[in-house]
């Protein structure tokens, strides 16, 4: 197993995480946790589980394994399992996303919450995302991203230059494109809270069909160019196919 730098900086922020993501969700990202898991049925992989903070939100019944590299937000993961009562269902697994050793195509669902701005390569953990889906498995991303208002975005390019280099945290990744480019469909993308915070849901490519024949270009400009106003900064840019 790789041993990046997120491992030893999540071990040490792990005491403080949940705390911290509670000011931040609080204020800046809002609760996405809901969404990302509603609906979701079967077995579901969790990619960077953390600390488990999404665990409380999967709907009964869901068989959930959850990898991470860094023990010491596992050891809060699997305290929180405990204090849920739901160890049955609930499997956590050290381990890098990018490489899982999972069964392939065994999983009814793939969750990624504010992980893909920690690993190594996007890319490589998308893929193995695709690896371990059935063909009609779903990709569910919740991630922060530049920003939709371009001084803010200005602002998160200047920090992402250390952040990313230093602490292995890339602001300003294109987790949408990203997706497309490993092999899925995107099925709904939205943008909210100025754009910062990305939703995605999508499925594995059982086509040629690519995002350009799916999304409409006006939607998929505003996207990429980060052109649409948002006044109060929370409404979606929905790009629903
Ligand atoms: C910002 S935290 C997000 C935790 C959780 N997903 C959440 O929503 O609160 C990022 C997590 O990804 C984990 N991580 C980073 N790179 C990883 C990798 N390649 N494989 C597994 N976990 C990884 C870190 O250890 C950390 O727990």
């Amino acid at each position: 197993m790789k041993a990046p730098v997120t491992d030893a900086l999540f071990d040490r922020v792990a005491p403080l995480y949940d705390r911290a993501m509670k000011v931040v969700e609080s204020t800046v990202l809002a609760s996405q946790r809901p969404w990302a898991v509603s609906g979701l049925r079967g077995r579901v992989v969790e990619f960077g589980v953390g600390t488990g903070l999404n665990l409380p939100y999967y709907p009964p019944g869901t068989e959930v394994t959850g990898i991470d590299l860094s023990s010491g937000m596992l050891e809060r993961a699997r305290r929180r399992v405990s204090e849920l009562g739901r160890i049955s269902t609930t499997t956590l697994v050290q381990g890098n996303v990018e490489a899982t050793g999972l069964e392939s195509g065994a999983y009814d669902a793939v969750v990624s919450t504010y992980t893909l701005c920690n690993v190594d390569s996007p890319d490589a953990a998308l893929r193995e995302a695709r690896r371990l889906l059935r063909p009609e498995g779903v990709l569910v991303l919740v991630e922060h991203t530049g920003s939709t208002f371009s001084p803010l975005d200005w602002l998160l390019a200047l920090v992402d230059r250390l952040s990313g280099p230093r602490m292995g945290e890339h602001l300003r990744r294109d987790h949408p494109a990203t997706a497309t480019g490993a092999g899925f469909t995107l099925t709904s993308l939205e943008r909210r809270r100025l754009g910062l915070v990305v939703r995605v849901r999508a499925t594995p490519d059982q086509s040629a069909q690519s995002l350009e024949e799916e999304v409409s270009p006006l939607a998929r400009d505003e996207f990429h160019s980060g052109g649409a106003s948002e006044g109060q900064g929370d409404e979606a840019e929905g790009v629903t196919p």
